[in-house]
């Protein structure tokens, strides 16, 4: 398939001070390719050049070098834009506007017949959750919790092939953000790209299939999230926990075997160095008393992984 958004060489000088001598490098070389039918995660921590990023694909910002196409065609084509929606970090309106007026103001924007505005911007307003009884309320009035609701529900009235979504999360309540996470998760499943900025990494974990994580502006690590978090091979190591067991029981096998023992909330774990070692582990465990509770593969978590590509420098 060919892919849905190619990113080459993408580097952003911002000038800053007061007569413009400095510059600040807020991206470096970025080049990234997303495949179409997924969501993508677009992660790094504050300042690492994420919105820079997103506001130079959306024809925004200027890059200082490099180039980026969407469907196939160059950023610089704006009839491109009719294809995709966009969700900014801070969605600020027209904040003297209601939901529904904003909503049908933008199905106009995307020639939508005046018949049919209504109707698909009620549809949207109910998908993305936000209460009918608000829709003829005024945006300034609204929560940020709801209007990241009423930003997502414009980026979508185009039932754009690729979305972007800057920080989707940013102001939700946890029943708010697991609300987001379906509807996101159901723009998926209707054939919709996602490729959303974000630093909320449990997020992440739900819903994203391939992730790029960015450091200063650069790419530290991309591919399939999966792929990256497992440590892979033979040498995935598993840990066993049981209960009723005596850790100090368990050091000599340890040690013969180059396992680790923990103490556990409910009980004690056995990391055992790869798969061959599972079974002599849990005869161990049986033999001093123990009762056995789990055995899992250890993998890194997306915030070990996170944590280790932004601090490297
Ligand atoms: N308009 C601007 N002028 C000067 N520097 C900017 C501007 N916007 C962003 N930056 C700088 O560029 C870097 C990347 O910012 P940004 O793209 O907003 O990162 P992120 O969205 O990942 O938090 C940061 O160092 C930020 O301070
Ligand atoms: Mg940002």
């Amino acid at each position: 398939m060919d892919p849905i958004i190619e990113i080459e060489g993408l580097s952003k000088d911002y000038e800053t001070g007061f007569w413009k001598k400095k510059t600040v490098r807020a991206l470096d070389g970025l080049s990234l390719t997303v495949s179409p039918g997924q969501i993508f995660g677009f992660l790094g921590g504050n300042g690492a050049g994420k919105t820079t990023t997103i506001k130079i694909l959306m024809g925004l910002l200027f890059p200082t070098a490099g180039s980026a196409k969407i469907l196939g065609r160059d950023i610089s084509d704006v009839s491109m834009h009719r294809e995709i929606g966009y969700c900014p970090e801070n969605p600020y309106f027209y904040d003297y506007l209601s939901a529904m007026e904003l909503m049908t103001y933008f199905a106009g924007l995307f020639g939508i017949p005046a018949s049919e505005q209504k109707d698909r911007s009620s549809e949207l307003l109910r998908q993305v959750g936000l209460a009918e009884k608000d829709w003829n309320r005024q945006l300034r009035k609204f929560s940020k919790g709801m209007l990241q609701r009423v930003g997502l529900a414009q980026s979508l009235v185009n039932a754009p092939k690729v979305v972007f979504l800057d920080e989707p999360m940013s102001g939700l309540d946890p029943m708010g953000r697991r609300e987001i996470r379906e509807l996101i998760a159901g723009l998926r499943e209707s054939g919709t790209t996602v490729f959303m900025s974000t630093h909320i990494l449990s997020d992440v974990e739900a819903l994203c299939d391939e992730v790029a994580i960015l450091r200063s502006g650069r790419l530290a690590a991309t591919g399939n999230l999966h792929d990256l978090l497992a440590r892979g091979g033979e040498r995935q190591p598993f840990e066993i926990v049981a209960a009723g067991v005596d850790a100090e029981r368990l050091q000599e096998f340890a040690k013969a075997s180059g396992s680790f023992v923990r103490q556990k909330a409910n009980g004690i774990g056995l990391e055992v160095p790869s798969e061959v070692e599972i079974d002599a582990g849990i005869k161990v465990i049986r033999e001093n008393g123990g009762r056995l509770l789990s055995v899992q593969p250890v993998k890194q978590s997306l915030e070990e992984l996170f944590a280790a590509e932004v601090e490297k420098s």
